[in-house]
């Protein structure tokens, strides 16, 4: 019945001419229900819950209903499946006042039901089609399952692998965390909000999340302006751009004001500079947060002065529900705030059609026929391989031979519930291809599994059958890393070594002589030179999701040659953090023979493994480049080339990055900074000639008075394997 009242209405203005732009009768629809909402209905509207997934399956505090019933609460979160969302649906739009129609959202990441490979693993594949597709996968089944929004793409900057949360992003480099966020929102938008296959995207988490103190969860963040606009504001900038529908505050204080409550940050900049238009969500309770950060008396205070920000709904803290009409009554918020809030949400819902049928997303065999689908699988396996990074290969030891004789070992060699890694959704490591699985459904070889040790705690009674069983192998495939919950959200950590005693375990294997594969499985960057050291081979293998297993297999065994690179720098150490490529070169850069220079005693300044690298089963080679100039100017356009060569006998893809450095600056500028990429695949012994082009554009930065723009002067470029490779070729910005 809700429906046809709202197709009415709808159906009414868009009679009004065909040439009525669908805004106008989008936005009679939406004034017309303002002027017929009570304050308690608009103030609902701002509302958002959470409903409960117990073992036993959906709930709802009681509560709730009768908030639905009242309309009292317009959004639910973690609340999923066609079923459980028309029960909840048909609340609000049979049984509520005005009829209208709930938003169900959901932390839908890395995939729905099918999860593929945490964001950080999808970004070490430098694959955007591929990134955008499975976007585009979880989207469909998010879409399939009741759902309408997704609080995704997570797009904080991340320099800090002690912070658990950079498994949810796209690493240290702002160039390319832009590029990853523009194809997440294009994925979860695909063809735009209204259609059973889309879901509003959800930028998060505004602004500089990534970058707390000491890498500690929730942490202040505090950075210059021209730090945070020339690295951290970058990628919520380029979602926005790409047309995410809504953005979500973050739980930190960015230059003192907490995100939720800092009106700098949620009107001048999100709306008035870079022009967005949805609405803006707080993080869980992020307002009432807004007491303990020391900013608001009382959560009142906290609702006016994060209403007064921009905020327009509230992530279960309930302020505005239990506050603001108080505070409408005393004048301390204004009545157009609270419309334009509600405008912004309303406008969504007309947009994804729940007006026009509310029940359009909960649709059960649309549910049954698309999730965890043999197509989804695939995507999810392809996406998987494509996200792995060879780190290390010694006397081409992988890919394994078929008949090898193989000792798989370790923790998380036969662990399927892990595989998921921390924001999987609905997913469920029931439906995972364990490593062990993968390589058995692959080789004949197998000669038996022996886990080793926990991944966690100090016993270490399991090595003598791990031992027995690698003495019996030709190679041994170890599998070790974090547990899922050890990265994502609350999951800091100060140590990045292997956890328990899965260092010793890799010690103890490599004793037997036999060459150690190591396969890593871990939601952040981790320091563990000695694990490398002892092993022949190192394969980052991520959180790689449902196909996880069979993937691997494909690299172990050589049916796909590794061409994953990494999108965040592996520390030697801890003491090195926060490390990055696109570091300042100081005014005293190291110098080995002198000690008046910037170093540490105890370490050298390199990284374990540099942003960038990858290794391939094959070699690749590249010239010097060259240019189309010595000299450019703003208008033209450079052109920057190198022959890159496959010199070794198999075929292989090569992500090719594109680095500039400014010698000379207004400010000091970066020693590499990454503005290309381009994965090609070559045949042994194929060369091709790989082109970018470089604009005036390309170089602007956020100079001395904080203008953006470009300056004359010297710049090198290199086209190269990673950051820490190539020679450089020199031209003139005039
Ligand atoms: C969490 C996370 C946020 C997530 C939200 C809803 O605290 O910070 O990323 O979307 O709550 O689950």
């Amino acid at each position: 019945m809700a429906a046809a009242i709202f197709a009415g209405i709808a159906l009414f203005f868009s009679f009004q001419g065909s040439s009525v732009p669908l805004s106008s009768s989008e936005d009679r629809l939406v004034d017309s229900l303002l002027t017929l909402m009570t304050v308690e209905e608009k103030i609902g509207q701002m509302t958002l819950f959470t409903t409960d997934w117990e073992a036993t399956g959906p709930t709802i505090r009681e509560g709730y209903r009768e908030d639905i019933r009242q309309g009292r609460c317009g959004a639910l979160f973690n609340s999923h499946t066609a079923a459980f969302t028309r029960e909840l649906q048909r609340l609000a739009v049979e049984e509520s006042r005005l009829k209208i129609p709930l938003l169900f959202g959901y932390d839908v990441i890395h995939g729905y039901k099918t999860i593929f490979p945490i964001p950080l693993a999808e970004a070490a594949s430098w694959d955007l089609e591929a990134i955008e597709r499975s976007a585009r996968v979880a989207a469909t089944e998010a879409a399939a399952a009741g759902l309408h929004w997704t609080f995704a793409p997570m797009v904080d900057l991340t320099r800090d692998p002690r912070w658990g949360r950079v498994m949810e992003g796209a690493g240290e480099d702002t160039w390319w965390a832009c590029r990853v966020a523009e194809a997440r929102v294009r994925g979860f938008q695909g063809k735009g909000l209204g259609h059973t296959d889309a879901v509003a995207a959800c930028v998060k988490h505004y602004a500089a999340y990534g970058a707390p103190t000491a890498g500690r969860e929730y942490g202040t963040v505090d950075m210059s302006e021209r730090f945070f606009r020339e690295y951290y504001l970058p990628p919520y900038a380029a979602a926005v751009r790409a047309g995410a529908a809504t953005v979500m505050t973050a739980f930190n204080d960015y230059d003192g004001v907490p995100a939720t409550g800092n009106r700098y940050l949620l009107t001048d900049v999100l709306r008035r500079e870079l022009g967005f238009t949805g609405f803006v969500v707080t993080d869980y309770t992020a307002i009432n947060e807004l007491v303990p950060h020391g900013v608001a008396r009382n959560e009142q205070e906290a609702g006016e002065l994060a209403l007064h920000a921009g905020v327009d709904m509230d992530m279960q803290g309930a302020v505005f529900q239990q506050y603001l009409k108080a505070s409408l009554e005393a004048g301390r918020v204004s009545m157009a705030q609270i419309d334009t809030a509600v405008r912004r949400i309303l406008k969504l819902k007309y947009r994804l059609g729940l007006f026009e049928d509310p029940y359009k997303f909960c649709d059960p065999e649309r549910e049954k026929r698309l999730i965890l689908s043999a197509e989804h699988r695939a995507a999810a396996r392809d996406m998987a391989r494509k996200s792995i990074v060879l780190l290390k290969n010694e006397g081409q030891v992988l890919p394994l031979s078929r008949t090898a004789r193989l000792a798989v070992i370790g923790p998380l060699a036969d662990n399927k519930d892990e595989l998921i890694g921390s924001w999987s959704a609905a997913g469920s490591g029931s439906d995972c291809v364990s490593l062990l699985e993968g390589l058995r459904a692959t080789s004949r070889g197998v000669l038996g599994h022996a886990k080793g040790c926990e991944l966690e705690g100090n016993d270490r009674r399991g090595f003598a059958e791990a031992i027995a069983l690698a003495k019996k192998a030709d190679v041994v495939v170890v599998a070790v890393g974090e547990a899922a919950y050890m990265s994502g959200e609350a999951a800091s950590r100060t140590q990045l070594s292997l956890p328990g005693e899965q260092e010793a375990l890799v010690e103890a294997l490599a004793a037997t002589g036999r060459p150690l594969v190591v396969v890593l499985m871990n939601g952040r960057p981790l320091a563990i030179p000695n694990v490398v050291e002892r092993a022949a081979a190192v394969v980052e293998a991520w959180w790689l999701g449902t196909e996880a297993g069979n993937a691997l297999a494909d690299v172990l065994f050589g049916d796909y040659n590794p061409s994953g690179k990494l999108p965040m720098t592996f520390p030697r150490s801890v003491g090195q953090v926060p490390i990055f490529y696109n570091e300042k070169n100081t005014g005293r850069p190291f110098d080995p023979n002198s000690k008046w220079t910037s170093k540490y005693l105890d370490a050298p300044n390199s990284p374990l493994f540099p942003f960038g690298f990858g290794l391939s089963y094959t070699s690749f080679e590249y010239s010097l480049p060259t240019t189309s100039a010595l000299t450019f100017r703003a208008g033209d356009t450079l052109r920057v080339s190198a022959q890159v060569r496959n010199t070794g006998d198999r075929a292989g893809t090569e992500v090719v990055q594109l680095y500039v450095r400014d010698q000379v600056g207004s400010v000091t500028r970066p020693v590499r900074e990454l503005k290309g990429i381009q994965r090609i695949h070559l045949q042994p012994g194929e060369s091709r000639t790989v082109t970018f082009t470089l604009t005036e554009t390309d170089l602007r930065f956020y100079r001395r008075d904080m203008s953006f723009g470009s300056e004359p002067g010297a710049f090198d470029l290199w086209i190269c394997s990673h950051s820490a490779h190539g020679q450089p070729v020199r031209v003139e910005l005039q």
